[in-house]
């Protein structure tokens, strides 16, 4: 087939070119699927303890990630502001990832630990007691609500399903963990674990 013949013919240059943009992306991503850096777990990362996964699933269900991000990427402006850049083997426990792209507020990733639980527990109850111009909302019912104890050995049995190494033990334990916490000090856990640490 000449390159005259290709050039000419806008269908058939069309199919061909849909031929090499899906090669080359298959070659780029399929790799990908089976590298363990992108896949397994970064050094140190474990399965989140009982009260910081029930702390996620509040965080998930009051919608924290609509104005904030978790994922600290390797631009110079953001390492730092907000430390090490994130990468891929750091949120393998994490389903659904909580990666985002809208940012009212600062970047997560790497929160835990830069304020101290108190600080946490007056920020959430109302932003502006400790940042005065915040336009962030206040959750003050999480000090109202108890931790939903009951159902916390069961959501870790699905991830358990899933490929997250907890124990049986570590299930067993887990209504025990959690139980008379409230949502608040489930969400400070949950926030305090996204530390450098966790990188
Ligand atoms: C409407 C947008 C919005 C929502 C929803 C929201 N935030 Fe924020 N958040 C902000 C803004 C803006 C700031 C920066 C000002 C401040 O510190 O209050 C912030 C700051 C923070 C900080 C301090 C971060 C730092 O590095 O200083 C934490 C922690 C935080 N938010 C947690 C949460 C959690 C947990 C939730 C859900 C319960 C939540 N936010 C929901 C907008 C939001």
């Amino acid at each position: 087939m000449s390159h005259k013949a290709v050039e000419t013919n806008i269908g058939l240059m069309g199919i061909l070119i849909l031929l090499v943009v899906s090669v080359g992306g298959i070659v780029e991503i399929v790799p990908l699927m089976a590298q363990v850096e992108s896949t397994g777990p970064a050094e140190g990362i474990e399965p989140f303890p009982p009260l910081e996964l029930a702390g996620r699933d509040i965080y998930v269900r009051e919608g924290c990630y609509v104005c904030h991000s978790q994922q600290v990427r390797p631009f110079r402006s953001e390492t730092e502001r907000y430390g090490q850049f994130s990468v891929a083997g750091e949120s393998v426990y994490d389903r659904p990832f909580q990666w985002g792209s809208k940012r009212t507020g600062p970047d997560l990733a790497r929160v835990g630990g830069r304020y101290s639980d108190d600080w946490h527990r007056v920020h959430l109850i109302n932003p502006r007691d400790v940042v005065p111009e915040s336009n962030m909302p206040g959750f003050p019912w999480l000090m109202e609500a108890a931790v939903d104890h009951e159902s916390i050995a069961g959501r870790m049995e699905v991830l358990q399903m899933l490929g997250h190494p907890y124990t049986d033990e570590q299930i067993a334990g887990a209504a025990a963990a959690v139980e008379g916490k409230s949502e608040m000090d489930a969400m400070i856990a949950y926030l305090q674990g996204l530390g450098p640490d966790r990188r």
